[in-house]
């Protein structure tokens, strides 16, 4: 293989929209030839899962805070799969139908593969299972002879299939997984939060991530869509267990289905990057110093509704009213969400931030038009500093958070040029662009490549349903001209191994919903 690093920088750079083109893509697409939504396994045992949600008494603020953790049941893991892996509801325009998840998606494509593994939980085999969201079941693909004994534990483990996006999205679909991936482990947090449990990465080599997940096993993808191994995390019942392994398997069953039968494109540059960015998880841990715990609690949340609900009824908004105005409340609590100690999700992505919000603010109350920063770290503030123009003036715009103006500027027309010319980014009260420190971690690990678009999806969902609670809505923006950012940010344009990157963008403002579609329940 050539090397990983210069396949990484290579692919990212490759993989940029820029003002003039696009990245390379399909030129047209069937749209009745879509890759099947759901993978199901032939032959695999299959359990259902009790649909009712549990723990809908907590109010969105109170989802922080330490509770008694649930057992582990098929009733307390089917509610927690439900707020972040289920389907939440069907959508139906003429004859068009399709359903919408816990999790926002690119494309709403799905490519992100939930898997549980389980041990000695009453009611449930052991083994690994891969979740079936269509109908909210288990099919059981893996197990061994003889249960090992020990403690009852499970892990959910994950795995994209990048060819759900690429059929749209062409070279550029693996970023859009890396950041679906983010969302779905934030979702997982914040589910698991809510019944009492704490989500703790498990550092596994890429290739047992891949056996413990079977998704390793050439043989039974054998002219089907490959599935890309991610991550295998643990549910703790308490913020302080173990990081236990899942076990090695000695039984399969099943055959994953084929998804689409007449590919028209083949963009081999994904496999590259898949496998230059397959390594370690980050091994760096921050003590949580950060006030923005604090900080957030003072913050008025303006919402009682259930945290349940809050999950459930999250969407993407499709378009904003332009006119709406922020209050100052809300503003605050969605930026403190994304500074670390400010959501159970930076407990469960421990490391240092990498990832810093800059804004452009064009309805907000009491924060004048204009871009902004908030690095979420003091050695950020530090650097970006220095790595942007003197023009910038950086001046405080909050008494606790590090939220600085760094120019007065009405700026609607900038975020919706650099948003591919796409409206909500205009329309939205303020819109954001994930800046990601991007060639050192890199250079020290090419795996850091996926793990700064993680980060950028967690952010992202974590203003997602901050938004959501408060009565507003976000959507997340994969398409933006990369090189334009850097420029309007005064950051290198056009190197590979540049210093900073910009990985994602998002938008938040009050949904205009289409009167058109009827909503149907998620499972009837
Ligand atoms: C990584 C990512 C990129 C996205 N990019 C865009 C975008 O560029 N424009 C847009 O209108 N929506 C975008 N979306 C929103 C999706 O279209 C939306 O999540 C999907 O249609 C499912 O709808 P839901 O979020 O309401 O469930 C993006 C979502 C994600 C997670």
């Amino acid at each position: 293989m050539t090397d990983p690093i210069a396949t990484t920088l290579a692919y990212h750079a490759r993989t940029k929209h820029h003002l003039e083109r696009y990245a390379k893509g399909p030129a047209g697409l069937d749209w009745d030839a879509q890759p099947a939504a759901f993978r199901h396994w032939i032959g695999a045992a299959k359990q259902a899962l009790p649909r009712d949600v549990e723990m809908t008494g907590i109010a969105w603020p109170q989802l922080d805070q330490t509770r008694p953790p649930q057992d582990f049941s098929p009733a307390s893991l089917g509610s927690m799969l439900r707020l972040c892996a289920g389907i939440t509801a069907w959508k139906q325009y003429g004859p068009s139908r399709w359903s919408l998840r816990a999790h926002p998606s690119s494309g709403n494509l799905h490519p992100t593969e939930t898997w549980l593994i389980s041990a000695g939980v009453p009611g449930l085999a052991d083994g690994l299972h891969h979740y079936q969201a269509f109908d909210h079941s288990l099919e059981r693909r893996a197990w061994n002879d003889t249960a090992e004994p020990g403690e009852t534990a499970i892990w959910l483990g994950y795995s994209s299939i990048a060819w759900r996006e690429a059929w749209k999205y062409g070279e550029r679909a693996f970023r859009y997984c890396q950041l679906d991936m983010g969302h779905v482990l934030a979702a997982l947090t914040y589910a698991a939060a809510l019944h009492g449990w704490s989500v703790r990465l498990v550092n596994l080599s890429p290739a047992e991530t891949a056996a413990r997940l079977g998704v390793d096993r050439a043989a039974d993808f054998a002219g089907v869509e490959a599935e890309e191994a991610e991550v295998i995390v643990s549910l703790q019942p308490n913020q302080t267990g173990t990081k236990a392994q899942p076990p090695a398997w000695t039984h399969w069953a099943g055959q994953p289905i084929l998804l689409d039968p007449k590919p028209m494109y083949d963009w081999p540059v994904i496999e590259e990057v898949a496998l230059a960015t397959r390594g370690g998880l980050p091994s760096d841990s921050l003590a949580d110093a950060s006030p923005a715990a604090q900080v957030k609690s003072q913050v008025v949340s303006l919402s009682e509704t259930a945290a349940s609900q809050v999950i459930l009824q999250r969407r993407s908004a499709q378009a904003f009213d332009g006119v709406s105005v922020m209050p100052h409340a809300v503003f605050r609590r969605l930026l403190a969400a994304m500074l670390p100690g400010g959501s159970p999700v930076w407990r469960m992505w421990p490391h240092a931030p990498r990832v810093h919000p800059v804004l452009l603010v064009h309805r907000v109350e009491g924060i004048k038009p204009g871009l902004y920063a908030l690095p979420r770290s003091e050695a950020a503030l530090a650097d970006l500093k220095q790595t942007m123009p003197d023009l910038f003036t950086w001046t405080p715009a909050d008494i606790e958070l590090p939220l600085f103006q760094l120019m007065a500027a009405k700026a609607e027309r900038t975020a919706r040029t650099l948003s591919c010319h796409q409206d909500i980014a205009s329309h939205s009260a303020f819109a954001v662009m994930f800046i990601a420190e991007f060639d050192a971690p890199i250079q020290a690990n090419p795996a850091a490549w996926r793990h700064l678009h993680w980060e950028a999806g967690m952010l992202g969902h974590c203003l997602t349903l901050e938004a959501e609670a408060a009565g507003w809505r976000g959507t997340g923006i994969g398409c933006f001209f990369d090189d334009a950012v850097h420029e309007v940010l005064g950051l290198e344009v056009g190197e590979e191994n540049a210093h900073y990157q910009v990985v994602y963008h998002f938008a938040i403002g009050i949904p205009v919903d289409d009167a058109r579609l009827t909503t149907l329940p998620a499972y009837a």
